[in-house]
C-alpha cells in the first residue's frame, strides 16, 4: 500500500467512524498568533478545541500539511524533513480514549496490516506536582488489546505530553494541551547503536524505532497557576503520513515512500549519479522542494521577509545541494514538476498554481546563480595573491604611493570569512572550503567552529526578531484586540469600497496597540483614499452596528458575498460574521472570531479610528498599521 492510498484508507476508516473530512488549512495560519507556519494538525482547530462549535460537527479527520522551519537543518537523514503530511482526528468533546486507541490500533493492524508485534505504545508517567495522573487507563486498553506490556513504556512531560508550545512549563495562559499516547514501529533489521543510549526504547534516536501516531488527549486549559480541566476533554490525533509508509515500507528510508521516491529518481537521472553515494543532498533537494511547492501553492513567494525569506532559504538550499552532485542549472523547473505532478491528483490547488509556482521558482534559480557568481568573485577578490598586483598591474610608482595601503593577501580562509561569504554573499560554505583547497588556501582549523559560533549568534538575533515581528492573527483574545479584530473587518470593506473589489486580504496581524492588514493593490494608496477608509470606519463605528454570525453553507457564504483570506480553505460549512443589518450588510467575512457584538463598544471613550502607516508588503501587496486613538 503506497502513501497515497493510506491517505485514503485513512479518511474512509474514520469516515466510517463517523468524521467529516475537513480541507487542510493553508500552511501560512491567518489566525494564529503563535507561528509563521501551520505545523500541526490541530493548529487551524485551536478555537475549536477550547469549545467553540464547529461547523462540520464533532468529529473531524484531516490531513493537514505541515512545515517545520526548525528542521532545516536536520534534513540530511533517514527521517527528518521540514515538509509532512499529518494525518489528524479530532474528537471535539466528543469520544475519548476508549474508542480512538481501539479504532487507531485496528487501522493499524487491519487496514495498513502493520504485524502487531512490531507496534509498542508509550504512555504519561504521570506530575504529582501538576496533579495530572498516570496515564493507567491508556496503558490498560494498549494492553487489552493485545500490546505486550514489556512494549508499553511510560514516560514524563518530555515526551508524552502535547501542547504546541510543549511541556507544561512552557506553556502559555489559555493554551489547551494534555497527556498523550504515542504508537511506534520497531523496523526490522536496524540495530540499535549505543552512542544514543545504553538501552534502546521507543524514543531512542537510534532509528530502530519511527513514531507513527500520537493519540493527545486535550483535556486540560493553562491557567497562570496550573490547569483547569476544559469543559468536555477532546481527542487530538496526529500521524505523520510519511512516517507510516515508511512503516508499511518496513523501510525506516522515508525518502523511499511513494511521495518522495520519484523526486529522488528524477534527481539520479538528471545529475546521472546514484542516491546510495548521495544521499544527503538529494534528501534535503527532494525535502526542500517539496515544502517550497506547497509555501508556494499557500501564496507565500521568494522575498527577504518573513515566510518568504524561508522559502528563498529552502530554495537555495536546494540548488546548492544539487551542485554537490553536478546538477547546475534547471533545478526547480525540472524537479517543481515531479513534486506537482506527485501531488496534483490529490491536492488540485496544487495544479492550480503550477505555472505561477513554477515561474517564480526559475526567476529565484536564476537570481541565486548570479549571487553564486558574485559569491566566487568576493572569494577570488580577496584571495588575490599580492604579487600580481605588485608586479603585473602597478607601475614603481603607484607601488610606493599604496603601500601604506597595502597589506598581502591572506593566505587561510578563516571561519569569520567564512561566515560572511555565506551570510553577506551568500556563498555556501562547502563551495567555499572547496574553492580554497583547490587553490591551495589553508582552512583555519577552528573555521567550522567559529562559523558555527556567528551562525548560532546570528540565529539568536533572527529569533529575537521573528519573536517580536511574526505574532501573525490574533495576538490573544484581551478586550483591545477584539476591538481591533472587529475595526479590521470594517476597514476590509471600507478599503474595498475605496479601492475597488480586487482588495483581497493577504495576512493581518492584530496586538492590542495596533491592525496591521496586508491586501492586494498594485499601487501606493493615496492619502485622500486613506482619509476616505478611516471616515467609512469611524462612521460605521458611530453607528454602532450590530456585529452576529451564523454558519453558512461555504459556496453560499461566498454567493452571498463574504470575503476570505487569500490562501484558506474552507470545510462545506463556514462562519460568516456579519457587521449591520443581515438583510443589508455593511460587511460579511468568513472568520472564526472573536468580535464586539456592536461596533459601538469600538469607540467607546472617544476612540477613533487612524491609519498611521501605509506601505509596501511585497510586489502587489499593500500594509496598513491602524490603531484606535
Ligand atoms: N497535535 C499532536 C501532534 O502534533 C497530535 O503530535
Amino acid at each position: 500500500m503506497n502513501a497515497q492510498e493510506i491517505r485514503k484508507k485513512y479518511f474512509e476508516y474514520f469516515q466510517e467512524k463517523g468524521h467529516k473530512v475537513i480541507p487542510r488549512a493553508s500552511l501560512v495560519p491567518q489566525d494564529d498568533p503563535t507561528t509563521l507556519f501551520t505545523g500541526s494538525g490541530m493548529q487551524p482547530l485551536v478555537p475549536y478545541l477550547l469549545g467553540e462549535k464547529h461547523p462540520a460537527g464533532k468529529r473531524l479527520v484531516n490531513s493537514q500539511t505541515c512545515f517545520r522551519a526548525e528542521d532545516m537543518d536536520e534534513v540530511g537523514d533517514n527521517r527528518h524533513t521540514t515538509f509532512f503530511e499529518m494525518l489528524g482526528n479530532w474528537s471535539l468533546g466528543d469520544y475519548y480514549k476508549e474508542e480512538q486507541l481501539p479504532w487507531f490500533w485496528e487501522f493499524l493492524t487491519k487496514e495498513l496490516k502493520l504485524p502487531k508485534d512490531r507496534l509498542w505504545a508509550t504512555c504519561f508517567e504521570g506530575d504529582k506536582k501538576l496533579g495530572i495522573p498516570r496515564d493507567d487507563e491508556s496503558a490498560a486498553i494498549w494492553k487489552k488489546l493485545g500490546v505486550l506490556e514489556d512494549k508499553i513504556v511510560f514516560y514524563g512531560a518530555e515526551h508524552n505530553w502535547w501542547s504546541r508550545e510543549g511541556e507544561p512549563s512552557r506553556m502559555r495562559d489559555g493554551e489547551p494541551g494534555g497527556p498523550d499516547s504515542e504508537v511506534f514501529y520497531e523496523f526490522t533489521g536496524v540495530e540499535h547503536d549505543n552512542k544514543y543510549s545504553e538501552k534502546c526504547h521507543p524514543n531512542c534516536d537510534c532509528g530502530r524505532f519511527g513514531e507513527i501516531g500520537n493519540s493527545v488527549f486535550m483535556a486540560y486549559k493553562k491557567k497562570s497557576k496550573g490547569f483547569e480541566p476544559l469543559p468536555k476533554p477532546n481527542v487530538d490525533f496526529g500521524g505523520g503520513l510519511e512516517r507510516l509508509a515508511a512503516a508499511v515500507n518496513n523501510n525506516p528510508d522515508m525518502f523511499k515512500i511513494s511521495l518522495i521516491w520519484p523526486i529522488i529518481e528524477g534527481l539520479e537521472k538528471l545529475s546521472g549519479k546514484k542516491y546510495a553515494e548521495h544521499q544527503q543532498s538529494m534528501r534535503v533537494i527532494a525535502d526542500h522542494m517539496r515544502a517550497a511547492i506547497f509555501l508556494a501553492v499557500d501564496g507565500v513567494m521568494p522575498s527577504n521577509k518573513t515566510q518568504g525569506y524561508v522559502l528563498r532559504r529552502l530554495l537555495r538550499r536546494a540548488i546548492r545541494y544539487a551542485l554537490d552532485i553536478g546538477i547546475e542549472h534547471d533545478l526547480c523547473e525540472k524537479v517543481a514538476k515531479i513534486v506537482v505532478d506527485i501531488y496534483k491528483p490529490d491536492f488540485p490547488e496544487v495544479e492550480k498554481a503550477e505555472k505561477e509556482v513554477i515561474e517564480a521558482f526559475i526567476r529565484e534559480e536564476k537570481l541565486f546563480r548570479q549571487t553564486l557568481r558574485h559569491g566566487l568573485r568576493e572569494f577570488e577578490a580577496y584571495f588575490k595573491p599580492a604579487k600580481e598586483y605588485d608586479t603585473k598591474t602597478a607601475t614603481q610608482e603607484e607601488k610606493i604611493k599604496k603601500m601604506g595601503h597595502y597589506k598581502p593577501a591572506p593566505s587561510t580562509l578563516t571561519g569569520e570569512l567564512l561566515f560572511k561569504l555565506y551570510d553577506q554573499d551568500g556563498f555556501p560554505v562547502d563551495l567555499s572550503k572547496e574553492e580554497s583547497r583547490k587553490r591551495g588556501i589553508k582552512i583555519a582549523d577552528d573555521a567550522d567552529k567559529v562559523f558555527n559560533q556567528q551562525m548560532q549568534e546570528q540565529r539568536k538575533r533572527s529569533q529575537t526578531a521573528s519573536a517580536g515581528m511574526f505574532k501573525g492573527g490574533l495576538a490573544d483574545h484581551s478586550e483591545a484586540v477584539v476591538k481591533l479584530h472587529t475595526t479590521t473587518h470594517l476597514m476590509y470593506r471600507a478599503l474595498k469600497d475605496v479601492l475597488g473589489d480586487h482588495v483581497v486580504q493577504r495576512g493581518s496581524n492584530i496586538t492590542a496597540e495596533r491592525t496591521r492588514f496586508d491586501f492586494s493593490h498594485p499601487q501606493k494608496v493615496t492619502p485622500e483614499q486613506l482619509k476616505k477608509v478611516e471616515d467609512i470606519v469611524n462612521q460605521k463605528i458611530k453607528e454602532d452596528l450590530p456585529v452576529s454570525w451564523k454558519e453558512e453553507k461555504t459556496p453560499e457564504a461566498f454567493k452571498k458575498g463574504a470575503s476570505g483570506a487569500f490562501g484558506d480553505k474552507y470545510g462545506d460549512r463556514v462562519k460568516v460574521y456579519t457587521i449591520g443589518d443581515p438583510a443589508r450588510p455593511f460587511s460579511r467575512e468568513i472568520c472564526g472570531g472573536p468580535h464586539v457584538e456592536h461596533t459601538g463598544i469600538i469607540g467607546e471613550g472617544g476612540k477613533r479610528f487612524k491609519i498611521v502607516k501605509e506601505e509596501a508588503s511585497s510586489a502587489g501587496v499593500r500594509r496598513i498599521k491602524a490603531t484606535l486613538q
